[in-house]
């Protein structure tokens, strides 16, 4: 069984929990894509994935960046749930202790497997890759199905607006390109795809 990580850069998710649940698109920066990633990512039917890592780096206003890891392996049962706004709640509460914290890289656990920091994008890369091969998942990049993939595998994916020049830079030398079709999917439908890819290769 491989260990997959999943890297999502969310350029307008507000970093504090000042939104409102019930309009989340319209004013949260877009953290319900970043719900329903985190239900693509873990969930199975009636089933959830311990092997799984998800790096949210939330990068709205008003206090960038904030970021929440869930560890698949950590996380207790019943604490992420297919229903978006339960998601959206364990969002909030990371928020709020995020509020709190000064130090630029210590990460505080919040619940068993949920932590929140102030962990750059670039931080999370570069401890990313201390362990796994990283792949930067885009339109244009080399198709899936020609990927030799090894059991300890990381993807970096944008959000509504994609990565911004800059982090696509950083990523030139570090991060395969991979496409799964030419076409622009939403993002949690990408990790659903590479999920069941990974499965069927049985990796
Ligand atoms: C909705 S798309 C972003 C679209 C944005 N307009 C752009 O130009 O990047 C969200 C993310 O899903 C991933 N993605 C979307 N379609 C993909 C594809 N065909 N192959 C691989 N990754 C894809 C990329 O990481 C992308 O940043």
């Amino acid at each position: 069984m491989s260990f997959r990580i999943f890297i999502i850069k969310a350029n307008e998710a507000r970093t504090k929990a000042d939104f409102n649940l019930k309009d989340l698109p319209g004013t949260s920066g877009r953290i319900d894509l970043l719900c329903r990633t985190l239900s693509s990512a873990f969930l199975l039917s009636h089933g959830f994935r311990k092997n799984v890592r998800v790096w949210l780096n939330l990068n709205g206003p008003p206090i960038p960046p904030k970021t929440i890891r869930f560890e698949g392996q950590e996380i207790k049962p019943k604490t992420l749930n297919p229903d978006e706004l339960s998601t959206a709640k364990l969002i909030i509460k990371a928020l709020k202790v995020g509020e709190t914290i000064k130090e630029p890289s210590k990460e505080h656990e919040i619940l068993p497997g949920i932590y929140v920091s102030n962990l750059t994008f670039e931080d999370i890369i570069r401890r990313t890759l201390r362990n796994s091969t990283l792949y930067y998942l885009h339109e244009k990049g080399k198709d899936i199905s020609q990927i030799r993939f090894n059991r300890n595998v990381a993807f970096v994916l944008g959000d509504h607006l994609g990565l911004k020049i800059e982090d696509e830079r950083f990523l030139e030398n570090l991060a395969e390109k991979v496409s799964i079709g030419r076409k622009s999917y939403l993002t949690s439908h990408v990790v659903s795809y590479v999920n069941i890819t990974l499965d069927r290769l049985m990796i």
